[in-house]
């Protein structure tokens, strides 16, 4: 009996593909509006990935496998067409985003799907449609695991402060750090959660509140200039949040903020975790040097909300991420265990 877990839409479900469409949980407009947007094509989910409607490392590595899905249906049946179409997507897709893993880990598995053999089109249409249902499967179990782990670091009663959005939106069911934090509560661990608002856009604000209030979890709301302070006043007993790319030697990548975040915890010799699964771990990519970091629109720091806060022509400079040397870490919480320095040693846990 196949015990995996079902790819059956649920509520709240990031993400989900039913009708030959990709259905997105707006991220945008969440917490006012809870909308769903169909996509039929790749370049909408590129798109959508672009500007944020589905975003997080894990999610978009399943949107953009549905994508590719998405590309390859829409071919005719002349030779060669779906696997062409699928081989566009994957470029499409691949130039949406630079700094998540996630999503060149999934394009890679549905690039190995359309080349392996039989090669008719039928062939072909369903190994995509596998490959883009065990690339959620995988993330949803993976996270299941990494969540279980990570209560190896949570005291009881911790006071924990995260950075950004790491929970279901960001990935599909139960998310990697705040993941951590809901299976913490649902346990009967007395938690309590410290949100970094999580400028220019929000995503701790609008999203992890959210997903934390959902799950029952408290929560306490900051600016991101008050982490200090809190920190200072004795209120955080560690910081955990997700990462977007983790090279070979540990360095991290997340949400801008989370490196002041790391040298501030550092500071005040409080223990500072990043929780992602195996998808997100880059073994080819040696150190911070090799990390590209996404620059955003000059308008997400100009506005907020929508709303003009700055002269319409202050010049900007909008790095999406930013990375946090091994150095400050004191340990990764993934899906085979919490991995302790050196880190060069125990990621390759993850060498294929
Ligand atoms: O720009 P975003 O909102 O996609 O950034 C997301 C993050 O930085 C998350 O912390 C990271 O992707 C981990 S999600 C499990």
């Amino acid at each position: 009996m196949d015990d995996r877990p079902s790819l059956e839409p649920q509520p709240d479900d990031s993400i989900y593909f039913a009708d030959g469409r990709l259905h997105l949980l707006d991220q945008t407009v969440l917490p006012a509006e809870t909308v769903y947007l169909a996509m039929a094509t790749p370049e909408e989910v590129a798109a959508a990935i672009r500007r944020l409607a589905v975003r997080g490392a894990p999610a978009i590595g399943i949107a953009g496998a549905y994508g590719v899905l998405l590309g390859a249906l829409s071919a005719g049946d002349a030779a060669g067409a779906v696997e062409e179409e699928a081989r566009r997507a994957i470029k499409v897709i691949g130039e949406s985003r630079p700094t998540a893993r996630n999503l060149f880990w999934a394009l890679e598995r549905m690039e190995s799907a359309l080349e392996a053999r039989p090669r008719e089109p039928a062939r072909i249409l369903s190994r995509l449609r596998e490959t883009a249902d065990e690339i959620a499967q995988e993330v949803i179990e993976t996270d299941l695991t990494l969540a279980r782990a990570g209560q190896e670091v949570i005291g009881e009663g911790a006071r924990i402060l995260t950075h950004c959005n790491s929970g279901p939106l960001a990935a599909l069911r139960y998310g990697t750090a705040v993941g951590v934090f809901i299976e913490a509560h649902r346990l009967g661990n007395n938690i309590h959660v410290w949100v970094d608002e999580t400028r220019p856009l929000l995503q701790g604000a609008r999203l992890t509140t959210w997903e934390l209030a959902r799950a029952g979890v408290p929560y306490t709301l900051i600016c991101d200039n008050m982490a200090g302070q809190v920190m200072k006043e004795g209120r955080i007993d560690l910081v955990m949040t997700g990462a977007d790319r983790i090279a070979a030697n540990g360095d991290s990548a997340n949400k801008i903020g989370t490196y002041a975040l790391a040298v501030l915890a550092h500071a005040h010799g409080i223990p500072f975790y990043i929780a992602a699964p195996g998808s997100t771990v880059d073994l080819s990519c040696p150190a911070e040097p090799d990390i590209v970091i996404e620059e955003r629109d000059a308008d997400e720091v100009r506005r907020c909300s929508g709303r003009l806060i700055a002269p319409a022509d202050a010049p900007v400079y909008n790095p999406a991420f930013d990375v946090t040397p091994a150095r400050y870490l004191d340990g990764i919480v993934t899906d085979r265990g919490v991995l302790r320095p050196p880190y060069s040693e125990s990621l390759q846990v993850f060498a294929p």
